[in-house]
């Protein structure tokens, strides 16, 4: 007779989808600790007891989900609880996306885009160490990693936002970027398309982009051009890279306006001719339409524009821009300039390019929710069920280990997010339990704030965090740095 072997968990009888991409197979999982202490066949592991046990029959074990591209830089003080993303299976987020930092910037009134992440009174940290220090203070329920934002360092450097940076701005910005990475963020992010960093060259962002290659650092981007001139856009992604020696990641990939519908056929040859001589990878979240702030420049007749927030016409949330427009008998950039500073969706992606692209092997799912919009993009609260249930399980576009494979393995391996998105022994029990026949997204345009279907239980560094759908109260978040 064997004798017992004691863990603080046991999960057992689930179909384990290892991150990998590997198939699925029937194996239990001990936790001791914050890391997972056993992987064996039921046969195998009989002889295990947990202080805790877990029955995943009938149930996929996966690694928790990384969010690889989110704006939860505030919303992990401010929410730890983080609801919308456990809720979902995400036990990692990287923040610090599209060139928006909440560190190293302090005492300043956030242009647009970096109030996305809330108003002046939430930009207080002069240096990232101070801000990864308040993340592990705060101990939120997920794993946060952090990317510096080109647009925080430039708000930070600059008096005048609309010119290329001069020498010594430049000197302040890789000065304020070796800091950060040294105190543990794992990269740079720009957003390039945006007002405070358009007037960026290419050379300003090969010259800090060194400095993150030279760190061992990824560098990702909100690219300047989604629309008609993607391609120059994907061409001085690439050369970034290449200059900088550094691996580059393409934020939320898509073909953006009606007139280039369709031209992910070109995009996706383009990265993937790219991928034989630079590292580069892309991510995407399961939408055709975008979200970000509301620019009176970005609107026209083509598109519907839906409303997320307004500071001066809160009651305009969840309306749709056109409307307010014959209301006030406007036009709809007057209506744009009446709502500013605001918040808006843009339904401006095709469905058939959100699924070649979510389909290429390659590409990894970020959500890019936007917490502090009172009508968020249903992305925020539906990004991975959506993936694993509607676009996986009923369109059926890919695996499911595929799917699994994008929100884990993956993810972990390009952002060097070391011994996590994989379940073996020795790795951290960031852990998931879904019911794949179940799995739903429930978060709609219409009613954004609706908590997904079909997870069951999430385990983040070894703590019970999620079970039966219903937060637990112990939150076991950690910071994860660049090693
Ligand atoms: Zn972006
Ligand atoms: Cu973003």
């Amino acid at each position: 007779m064997t004798e017992t072997e004691k863990f603080d968990v046991v999960i057992s009888g689930g179909r384990l989808i290892d991150g990998s991409g590997a198939p699925a197979r029937d194996m239990d999982v001990a936790i001791s600790g914050d890391r997972i202490a056993a992987v064996a066949t039921p046969e195998n592991a009989s002889h295990w007891w947990g202080d805790l046990s877990i029955d995943a029959s009938d149930r996929v074990l996966a690694p928790g989900f990384i969010d690889v591209h989110t704006h939860d830089d505030n919303a992990v003080l401010d929410t730890p609880t983080m609801p919308a993303k456990l809720s979902q299976g995400v036990t990692t987020v990287i923040v610090g996306n599209c060139g928006i930092s909440l560190a190293p910037i302090n005492n300043i009134d956030p242009p647009p885009p970096l109030n996305l992440l809330g108003g002046r009174d939430r930009f207080r940290f002069d240096n990232m160490a101070d801000y990864l220090a308040a993340v592990e203070e705060t101990r939120p329920s997920v794993n946060v990693a952090a990317l510096v934002g080109h647009g925080t360092l430039r708000v930070g450097a600059m008096d005048d936002l609309t010119k290329v940076a001069n020498a010594s701005e430049i000197e302040v910005m890789r000065e304020k970027l070796a800091v950060s990475l040294e105190a543990g963020a794992i990269g740079m992010s720009t957003g390039l398309y945006y007002k405070t960093s358009a007037a960026a060259s290419t050379e300003e962002v090969i010259a800090l982009a060194k400095v993150v290659g030279a760190a061992g650092g990824i560098y990702t981007t909100h690219m300047r051009n989604e629309a008609d001139n993607i391609i120059t856009s994907l061409e001085e992604t690439q050369t970034t890279g290449q200059q900088a020696k550094v691996p580059v990641v393409i934020s939320h990939h898509k073909c953006s306006q009606p007139e280039n519908w369709g031209r992910s056929g070109e995009t996706l040859a383009f990265i993937e001719e790219a991928r034989n001589s630079t590292t580069i990878g892309l991510d995407a979240y399961p939408y055709s339409a975008s979200s970000t702030v509301l620019d009176p420049d970005w609107v026209n007749d083509r598109i519907r524009v839906m409303i997320t927030t307004s500071k001066p016409h809160p009651e305009a949330t969840g309306r749709d821009l056109a409307d307010l427009a014959e209301e006030w008998d406007l036009s709809l950039k007057e209506a744009a300039v009446k709502l500013s500073p605001a918040g808006a969706i843009y339904f401006q992606i095709d469905e058939d390019d959100v699924q070649r692209i979510l389909a290429y092997p390659p590409t990894m799912i970020g959500s890019d929710g936007l917490p502090h919009d009172e009508h968020p993009h249903p992305r925020l609260w539906g990004t991975f069920p959506r993936v694993l249930g509607h676009y996986c399980r009923d369109l059926g576009i890919f695996d499911l280990e595929t799917a699994v494979h994008k929100m884990t393995g993956l993810p972990a391996q390009t952002f060097g997010l070391a011994d996590r998105g994989v379940v073996r022994e020795g790795a951290y029990a960031d852990l998931v339990v879904f019911n794949a026949e179940k799995v739903q997204d429930m978060a709609t345009f219409e009613k954004p704030l609706q908590q997904s279907k079909g997870i069951d239980y999430v385990f983040v560094n070894g703590t019970l965090s999620l079970m039966l759908g219903n937060l637990c109260p112990d939150r076991a978040g950690q910071v994860v740095r660049n090693i």
